[in-house]
């Protein structure tokens, strides 16, 4: 129902880091290979910092086969209680859905992509009575037009935008962790892009652009990366009390906050 997005995040899934995660897809932030163990410690914390604003978090095993397996944003979308399954944009991802639509399907129902669409869900921003849809290198327009029509026929509106080529997904760069509010990275979106959309824009500088994903609960509460002082100062300035997750291991391969889990209650 539009509107109706209060961010309780009561239940999440997540999946443990593959011990090939030094093979993880790594593009845009990595500055070394990425390190398996270091990279599931972030991810303990992560599970830790869910769990200490109210989440109950199902834990998937790791797959040998996917270095990219916890980023499970990317294999599904929920509108409505409804799981959208991804045919995920990098091949070598491909088969990572699997286990996350099994579970998934244990309290929802699933929806199916045509073959000639693919989609991240790292692309889909939910944004109160909208969902924000990055056109990528991942999500292409037969994947979007798809998402968008299962989303209006709930009555959501949609707002396609273009992500550069300087950028993964649209969530690398974008998150709302409030009704009204989008956090936005200078440098990879602009005001006319996204300006239109929110009563509220917290620009954080391109310096920063990692930290541009976040993710809100209820209560001006907000999950960020740790190690980013402006946006945290932005962030703080804006009403909100902050955890902060040791991510660097996990930015090595190009992952953020949002892609190690889906909410799906
Ligand atoms: N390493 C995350 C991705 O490229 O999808």
């Amino acid at each position: 129902m539009p509107g109706a997005y209060d961010r309780s995040r009561r239940e999440a899934v997540v999946r443990r880091v593959s011990p090939n995660f030094d093979r993880a897809l790594s593009k845009y932030f990595g500055t070394q290979t990425p390190d398996p163990v270091a990279a599931q410690g972030s991810h303990d914390a992560y599970v830790m910092a869910l769990r200490a604003h109210g989440t109950d978090v199902e834990i998937l095993g790791a797959l040998d086969s996917h270095p990219d397996c916890c980023f499970v944003e990317d294999c599904a979308v929920m509108i409505d209680g409804v799981a959208l399954i991804s045919n995920l944009g990098a091949p070598s991802r491909r088969g990572e859905e699997v286990a996350v639509a099994k579970y998934l399907s244990e309290g929802s129902d699933l929806l199916r992509m045509p073959q000639d669409a693919t989609l991240d869900g790292g692309d889909v921003v939910f944004f109160d009575d909208r969902y924000l849809i990055g056109l990528s290198t991942r999500t292409n327009q037969a994947g979007a037009a798809f998402l968008t029509e299962q989303v209006k026929e709930e009555g959501f509106d949609v707002e396609l935008i273009d992500i550069p080529s300087s950028t993964l997904h649209l969530t690398t760069v974008c998150s709302s962790p409030r009704e009204g509010t989008l956090v936005a990275a200078e440098g990879h979106l602009t005001q006319d892009q996204i300006g239109h959309l929110a009563d509220e824009i917290l620009w954080v500088p391109n310096s920063d652009s990692y930290a541009a994903n976040t993710i809100g609960y209820s209560g001006d509460r907000v999950i960020i990366a740790d190690g980013y002082a402006s946006t945290r100062q932005i962030m703080l300035d804006a009403g909100f009390s902050i955890t902060t997750v040791d991510m660097d291991a996990i930015r090595q391969a190009d992952g953020s906050l949002t892609c190690l889990s889906v909410f799906n209650r």
